[in-house]
C-alpha cells in the first residue's frame, strides 16, 4: 500500500461533512474546515446540522479517535493535509440563472494564501466549466509555493443515501493536468478504487461537465415522464404503467420515471439553469435550450397539484383546512431547498386554506422558509378534521397509510397523491375521492 495521504475537506455543508466523515472511515486523517463557527461547533460535538441516515453514528465514531478534526483556520489545514476538498456551496444567484462562485472563489483565496508546500487541490463543488481552468491559474499566481496542483473531482451523492453513495460510488471522475496529480488524487482514494470502482481520468473541462450533464439527464428523465403524464391527463391512459412498460426497455429503465410532482431539492433545478446561463455564454445557447422545457415542465406539475385538490374541492380553496403530507424534497431528508412539496402548500395556503403540514423530518426547516403555515406534531394531527389530503413527498409512513384509518380522521375524504405511490382502488373502496398525476 502507497502512503496515505493526510485530507482536508473546505466547506462542511452537505456534501462536505459527508465527505469528511467518509473519508474517515475509508481509513484516513481528516481535517474539516469551515468559516461557521457555529457549523464547526456542532460538528466538534458529534452532530450533523441536517438530517442524514447513517451520518451521525459514523461522526460519533470517528470523533473520538482523533483521526478527524474540525476547525476554522486555514494556516492549521494547510499545514496539517497533503490534498485539500474543496466542497463549498455554488448556489443559485438571486433573480438570475447563473450559479454565484463567490464561496468557491473565497475558499481557493484563503487556502492558497497559505499553501506554503507541496499540495492538490481538489474541486468537488458543481461548477459551470471553465472555472476550474480558472482557479488552477488562481493558485499558480497566489500560491507561495508552486508545487501546488489542481484537480476537479465532481460528486454525485444523493441526499438520503449520502454514506452510501461517498464509500461506493458509481465512478470516480478525475479531471487531472499532470501524472502527479492523477497518482495524488488514486492515493486519496486507493481504498474505493481497490474495490474496482470504475475510474475516469480526464481534463479539467470534461470532468466539470459531467456533474451538469448527468444531472440534467436526470431531470430530462423525469421531466420527459412529467411531460407523458400531461398527455395522459388529456387522453386518460395511465402514466404509471406506460412507465413500467417502457421502462422494460433496458435502453431506456425504469429508475427515474417515477410521474408526480417532479424534482427539486439543493442540486436538480439549479444546476440546469446554470447550465443554460453558462451555455449562453459560451454561445451554444440552442444546444441546451431543451433544458428551459425541463425546467417549465417540471414546474406546471405544481400547478397542476393545486388544481387537483382545488376540483376535489368544488373550486375553492377557501375557508377549507388542508393536510399536506410532506415537506422535504424528497423522502428521507430535511432538505426544503426548491421543495415541491413546500411550494404546493404554500400555493393552496395563499389561496384561502388552512394549511396543517406534517414532514418526519423537515418540519423545522420548512418553518424557517413557511412560517405563515402550520406544523402538525403528528401525521394524525395533521389529518384530523382536514377537507382534502394532499400527499406530497413520499415517505414510508405515507405509503404505509390505511385508507380506512385515515379516513375516520379526517371530515372529508378527498386525496391527492402527488407522488403516484398509493394503490388507488384501495382508497376508492374505502370511499375517498382519488385524484394523482397523470393518472384517470
Ligand atoms: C441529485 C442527483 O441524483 C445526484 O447524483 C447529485 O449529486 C445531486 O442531485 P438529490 O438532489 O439528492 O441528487 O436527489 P434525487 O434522488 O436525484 O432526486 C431529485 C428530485 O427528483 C427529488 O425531488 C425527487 O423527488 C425527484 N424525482 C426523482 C422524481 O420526481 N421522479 C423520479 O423518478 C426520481
Amino acid at each position: 500500500m502507497t502512503q496515505r495521504p493526510r485530507l482536508s475537506v473546505i466547506g462542511t455543508g452537505y456534501l462536505g461533512a459527508t465527505h469528511a466523515v467518509c473519508m474517515v472511515e475509508l481509513g484516513y486523517d481528516v481535517i474539516g474546515l469551515d468559516v461557521d463557527e457555529a457549523k464547526i461547533e456542532s460538528l466538534r460535538a458529534g452532530k450533523i446540522p441536517f438530517f442524514e441516515p447513517g451520518l451521525p453514528e459514523l461522526l460519533g465514531k470517528h470523533i473520538d479517535s482523533g483521526r478527524l478534526r474540525f476547525t476554522t483556520d486555514y494556516a492549521e489545514v494547510a499545514e496539517f493535509a497533503d490534498v485539500h476538498f474543496v466542497c463549498v456551496g455554488t448556489p443559485q444567484k438571486k433573480g438570475q440563472y447563473a450559479a454565484d462562485l463567490t464561496y468557491v472563489d473565497a475558499a481557493f483565496r484563503s487556502l492558497a494564501a497559505h499553501l506554503t508546500r507541496r499540495a492538490l487541490v481538489v474541486g468537488k463543488s458543481t461548477v459551470p466549466a471553465g472555472t476550474a481552468a480558472r482557479l488552477a491559474k488562481l493558485l499558480a499566481d497566489e500560491a507561495p509555493n508552486k508545487e501546488v496542483e489542481l484537480a476537479w473531482n465532481p460528486e454525485f451523492l444523493r441526499e438520503g443515501f449520502a454514506v452510501e453513495d461517498t464509500l461506493r460510488p458509481d465512478r470516480l471522475v478525475f479531471g487531472v493536468r499532470s501524472e502527479w496529480a492523477e497518482q495524488t488524487i488514486r492515493t486519496a482514494f486507493e481504498p474505493v478504487i481497490a474495490t474496482g470502482t470504475p475510474v475516469i481520468v480526464t481534463d479539467y473541462a470534461t470532468a466539470e461537465l459531467v456533474k451538469v450533464a448527468a444531472n440534467s439527464f436526470l431531470a430530462t428523465k423525469i421531466s420527459f415522464i412529467n411531460a407523458m403524464a400531461e398527455v395522459c391527463e388529456a387522453t386518460g391512459a395511465d402514466v404509471t404503467q406506460l412507465a413500467d412498460a417502457i421502462g422494460h426497455d433496458a435502453r431506456i429503465g425504469r429508475r427515474f420515471l417515477n410521474a408526480g410532482l417532479g424534482f427539486g431539492g439543493g442540486c436538480l433545478p439549479k444546476d440546469i439553469r446554470a447550465f443554460i446561463a453558462r451555455a449562453g455564454e459560451l454561445g451554444v445557447d440552442q444546444a441546451v435550450s431543451f433544458l428551459r422545457d425541463v425546467d417549465e415542465i417540471n414546474l406546471r406539475r405544481r400547478a397542476r397539484t393545486v388544481e387537483l385538490g382545488l376540483d376535489l374541492l368544488d373550486g375553492s380553496y377557501r375557508g377549507t383546512k388542508v393536510a399536506v403530507l410532506g415537506a422535504a424534497f424528497k423522502p428521507d431528508s430535511d432538505d426544503v431547498r426548491d421543495s415541491p412539496a413546500l411550494d404546493v402548500a404554500a400555493a393552496v395556503g395563499r389561496r384561502g386554506a388552512t394549511v396543517q403540514v406534517y414532514d418526519p423530518e423537515a418540519n423545522a426547516s420548512a418553518a424557517r422558509v413557511h412560517p405563515e403555515l402550520t406544523y402538525a406534531a403528528s401525521l394524525d394531527d395533521a389529518l384530523r378534521g382536514v377537507d382534502l389530503v394532499m400527499l406530497l413527498t413520499e415517505w414510508q409512513v405515507f405509503r404505509a397509510m390505511d385508507p380506512v384509518t385515515v379516513g375516520s380522521l379526517v371530515a372529508q375524504r378527498n386525496l391527492v397523491d402527488g407522488r403516484n405511490v398509493l394503490v388507488p382502488s384501495q382508497w376508492r373502496d374505502a370511499g375517498w375521492h382519488y385524484r394523482a398525476l397523470g393518472r384517470p
